[in-house]
């Protein structure tokens, strides 16, 4: 990767996105951006007009980006909570988590990935969640958040089919970080035994990020690097 280019972490306010900033800056790259909805500029997927002022003010800089890591989404919103029934589905959260977990990184693919570095390698990772995997749905429940995480997992791998003609360097992939300590798990916390810090789940994505080539494209890693079923 070439560090003299730039690396850009999306929502990078968030536990998850921070750490990971945090962990590309050791990296040694000259430029690390943290955009998010409270950043200038700011980026909000509620309106597509910031992800294009945020890719112009990039275009400006005359350099290519190597990674772009969006770390944004969401789980649970204002009242609402992940759906253990279908009798709990409603229009309002269905509607939050297809915007923050898909159609907000599809927008990002679409103003961003033109600016990846086609010379050297370059990544696009998003961070899914194991719960988003179709095959390895056991459990059942959180409709709206497995729903959107999947269609999350078939874009970013479909725009990889797409950019092995158009860029051979770029390389897409999806993550999950493990069950993380943040505002987005703390409700489900006690669920789980094994929570990571964001620092050391930041630690791990990295080191995914930095060892793959371009056979990785398009596929949806854990954390501990081992391929997780679409
Ligand atoms: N934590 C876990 O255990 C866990 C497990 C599996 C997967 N994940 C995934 O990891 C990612 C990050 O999780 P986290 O735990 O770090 O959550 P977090 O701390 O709540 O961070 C969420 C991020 O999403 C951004 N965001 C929310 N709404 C947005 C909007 N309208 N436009 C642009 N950005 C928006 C937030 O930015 P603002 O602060 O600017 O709103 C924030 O930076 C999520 O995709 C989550 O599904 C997390």
């Amino acid at each position: 990767m070439n560090k003299e280019n730039l690396a850009i972490v999306i929502g990078g306010t968030g536990a998850i996105g921070n750490a990971v900033a945090h962990e590309i800056e050791k990296l040694g790259f000259k430029e690390v951006l943290r955009i998010g909805t409270k950043s200038t500029p700011s980026l909000n997927f509620n309106d597509e007009s910031t992800i294009v002022k945020a890719a112009e003010f990039i275009k400006k800089k005359n350099k290519q980006i190597s990674i772009l890591f969006d770390a944004t989404g969401v789980l649970h919103y204002e009242n609402f909570m992940p759906e253990k029934t279908f009798k709990n589905i409603n229009f309002k959260f269905m509607e939050k988590n297809f915007l923050i977990n898909a159609i907000g990184p599809a927008l990002l693919i679409k103003h961003f990935a033109p600016l990846l570095d086609n010379q050297k390698k370059s990544v696009f990772a998003t961070l899914s969640a194991k719960v988003g995997s179709i095959n390895d749905n056991n459990y059942g429940g959180w409709y709206s958040y497995r729903a959107s995480k999947a269609a999350l997992n078939q874009l970013i791998k479909t725009i990889s089919i797409e950019m092995k003609i158009k860029n051979k360097q770029a390389i897409f992939i999806a993550l999950h970080p493990g069950t993380v300590n943040s505002n987005l798990s703390k409700p489900f916390q006690k669920n789980n035994l094994k929570i990571q810090e964001a620092s050391e789940s930041a630690q791990n994505l990295i080191k995914i990020i930095k060892s793959i080539d371009q056979s990785a494209s398009g596929k949806f890693y854990n954390w501990d690097g081992s391929i997780l079923p679409w």
